[in-house]
C-alpha cells in the first residue's frame, strides 16, 4: 500500500491536534450545527455507495471537487461550521480488494459497523498465517461485541489482555503510544521517572518507542531459527475504548457518533464512527505458564524427572540463543515463562512436559552494545544451565544457519521489511542494529563450533559487523557485499558477566 493511499485511511493523530484546538465546550455546542450541515452533504452522499472516512484533514492539504475540507485558523474561534468533519470519499475496492479481505472465511456483510476503516481491516491479515489472522479476527469481534480487553497491571507500559468473543484471553496487545516512555504511557511510576530522572530515561542503546517492532522482530528470529519459544508476535491495529487515548480523540469519536444518532442516514455512510486504530505488537497468549521465576525457585528445592530436566536444558539453549542474537536488554526472570507438568501415566510412566515461552521482547535490537553506566546482562546467565556447554542438538539445531551468509542476509532483509513500517524509521540506525546482530551471530557462531557454554558466550567480547564503506548498494544488502568486523573498545560501568 502506498503511502498516499494510507493517508486516505487514516490521519494521524499529531495532524488533527494541531489544527483542532477548540474547547469541549464548543465541540459539543458545535455538533448539532455540525449534524445539519452533514445532513445536508447526504444528499449527495446517498448516490453513491463509495466508503467515507470522516477523519478531519490537514489544513493545507489540496482541495478537491470530491473533497470538502475543514478551515480551521488558529487566531479565530472556530465557527460551528468549522467543525463540521472533513468527508472524504475512497475509491471502490476492485474486485481482488474485496476478495481479498473477505476471503478468510470472514463473514463481513453481518458486522455491525467497525471502529475502525474498511481498508484498515487488511493490515490485520497475514496470508502466510492465517490461524494468526483468525486469532486478531477474534479480537477485533469481541472488541466490536463489547468483550474489551483488560489493562495488565503489573507492567511499565499499557499492555493489555486481549479476548475472544467468549471472553478468554487469547492475546496480549501492546500500543506503540503505551510502551514505558511513549506519549500516552497510562503509568504514572513511568511518568514520574521521566519527569524526576531524565538522566536514567530510556535505554540509550535502544531506538525509543520502537518496542512493538522489537516483539515482532524477536518472533521472526524465532520462527526462521525453528526456536519455538518465543508466542506468535506480529504487528498489528487494533481499537477499543478501553485504550488510553487523548482527550481530543475521544471528543471527535463522540461528535461523530452525535452525527450518527441524529442522523443515521447520514452516519451509515460513515465509516469510520469510532477512536482511530493503534499499531502495536500481538502476541498469542500461551496458557498453563508461570513466570519463571516461580519454578526456579522451586527447582531449587524440588529436583526434576531427569527427561524432564534434559527437554528443559534444550529450551534454555534456544532462550540463549533468541536472547543473544537480539541482544535483549531486559531478560530479567520475570520476563519469561516456564509451563511445567510432570503427569505420570496409569502404567506409571513419568510423562509431563516443560517448555518455555520468552514473552516481553521489547527491549532488543539495540544499535550499540550497552556502553554506558548499565551492561543490561542476561539474567540466566547465573543459573546452573548455563554453565553447560552447548548440546548437540541445539548446535545441530541452529549452526547450519547461522554460518549461512545468505541466511543471515535473508533475515536482515525480513527485519527490514518489518521494521520500516514505523513512522520514525530510519535507515542508518537501522543499519547499526543489523551490524550489532551480525556481530552477535559471529560469536554465537564461534561458540557453538567450540561448544562452549552459554557463560563463556556472554563473556566474549562484543562484535559490530559493518558493512564495508564505499561498496554501498542502493539494496539494503547484497551478496557482493563485504563487512567488517571491529571489536566494542567501550564497555559499561558496571559489568557483572
Ligand atoms: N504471551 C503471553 N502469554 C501468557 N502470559 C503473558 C504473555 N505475555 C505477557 N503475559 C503475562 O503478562 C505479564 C506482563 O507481561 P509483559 O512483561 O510482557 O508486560 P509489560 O507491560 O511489558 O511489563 P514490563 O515492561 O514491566 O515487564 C507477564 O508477567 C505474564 O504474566
Ligand atoms: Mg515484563
Amino acid at each position: 500500500m502506498s503511502d498516499s493511499e494510507q493517508r486516505q485511511l487514516h490521519v494521524p493523530y499529531r495532524e488533527y491536534h494541531s489544527q483542532n484546538n477548540s474547547s469541549p465546550a464548543t465541540t459539543a455546542a458545535a455538533a448539532t450545527a455540525a449534524a445539519a450541515a452533514a445532513a445536508a452533504a447526504a444528499t449527495a452522499l446517498v448516490e453513491t455507495d463509495a466508503l467515507v472516512d470522516l477523519s478531519i484533514a490537514p489544513i493545507n492539504s489540496s482541495s478537491s471537487s470530491h473533497h470538502q475540507r475543514l478551515s480551521l485558523h488558529n487566531d479565530q474561534p472556530p465557527s460551528p461550521a468549522d467543525l463540521l468533519p472533513d468527508v472524504e470519499f475512497i475509491p471502490s475496492l476492485s474486485n481482488d480488494q474485496t476478495l481479498a479481505i473477505d476471503s478468510s472465511g470472514i463473514d463481513r456483510e453481518s458486522q455491525p459497523l467497525l471502529g475502525r476503516l474498511e481498508l484498515d481491516v487488511t493490515f490485520n491479515r497475514f496470508p502466510d498465517d492465517p490461524q494468526f489472522s483468525e486469532l486478531v479476527w477474534q479480537a477485533e469481534c469481541a472488541i466490536d461485541n463489547g468483550v474489551y480487553p483488560e489493562r495488565i497491571y503489573q507492567g511499565s507500559s499499557g499492555s493489555y489482555f486481549v479476548k475472544n468473543p467468549a471472553g478468554k484471553i487469547i492475546g496480549v496487545f501492546k500500543p506503540k503510544d503505551e510502551e514505558p516512555y511513549g506519549r500516552l504511557n497510562p503509568k504514572w511510576t513511568k511518568w514520574m521517572h521521566k519527569l524526576c530522572c531524565p538522566c536514567c530515561f530510556g535505554r540509550s542503546c535502544l531506538i525509543p518507542n520502537q518496542g512493538y517492532l522489537s516483539e515482532a522482530g524477536a518472533s521472526l528470529v524465532d520462527r526462521k531459527l525453528s526456536l519455538g519459544i518465543v508466542p506468535n508476535t506480529r504487528v498489528v491495529k487494533l481499537v477499543s475504548e478501553v485504550f488510553n487515548y487523548p482527550r481530543l480523540d475521544r471528543q471527535k469519536a463522540r461528535m461523530k457518533q452525535a452525527i450518527m444518532d441524529q442522523f443515521p442516514t447520514v452516519g451509515s455512510h460513515f465509516n469510520r464512527i469510532g477512536l482511530p486504530p493503534k499499531v502495536g505488537s500481538f502476541q498469542v497468549f500461551v496458557d498453563g505458564y508461570k513466570d519463571a521465576d516461580y519454578w526456579l525457585r522451586r527447582w531449587e528445592s524440588e529436583s526434576m524427572p531427569a527427561h524432564l530436566s534434559r527437554e528443559f536444558q534444550l529450551q534454555f539453549e534456544r532462550l540463549v540463543i533468541l536472547d543473544y542474537i537480539i541482544r535483549n536488554t531486559d531478560r530479567g526472570n520475570d520476563n519469561w515463562l516456564i509451563k511445567y507438568d510432570t503427569s505420570v501415566s496409569k502404567n506409571g510412566i513419568e510423562q509431563g512436559e516443560v517448555k518455555i515461552a520468552a514473552i516481553d521482547n521489547g527491549l532488543a535490537f539495540p544499535f550499540k552494545h550497552p556502553d554506558s553506566w548499565r551492561a543490561y546482562p542476561y539474567h540466566w546467565a547465573w543459573l546452573t544451565q548455563a554453565k553447560q556447554p552447548f548440546s548437540e542438538v541445539t548446535r545441530e539445531l541452529v549452526l547450519p544457519q547461522l554460518s549461512d551468509q545468505n541466511f543471515v542476509q535473508d533475515l536482515c532483509d525480513d527485519l527490514y521489511q518489518l521494521f520500516k513500517q514505523d513512522k520514525g524509521f530510519d535507515r542508518h540506525h537501522f543499519d547499526r542494529q543489523m551490524s550489532v546482530m551480525r556481530g552477535q551471530i559471529l560469536n554465537l557462531q564461534q561458540a557453538l563450533k567450540d561448544a562452549k557454554s552459554p557463560v563463556q558466550l556472554v563473556q566474549m567480547p562484543a562484535v559490530i559487523v559493518e558493512k564495508a564503506k564505499g561498496n554501498g548498494t542502493p539494496r539494503l544488502f547484497s551478496f557482493s557485499d563485504t563487512f567488517t568486523q571491529r571489536f566494542q573498545n567501550k564497555s559499561p560501568f558496571f559489568s557483572w558477566c
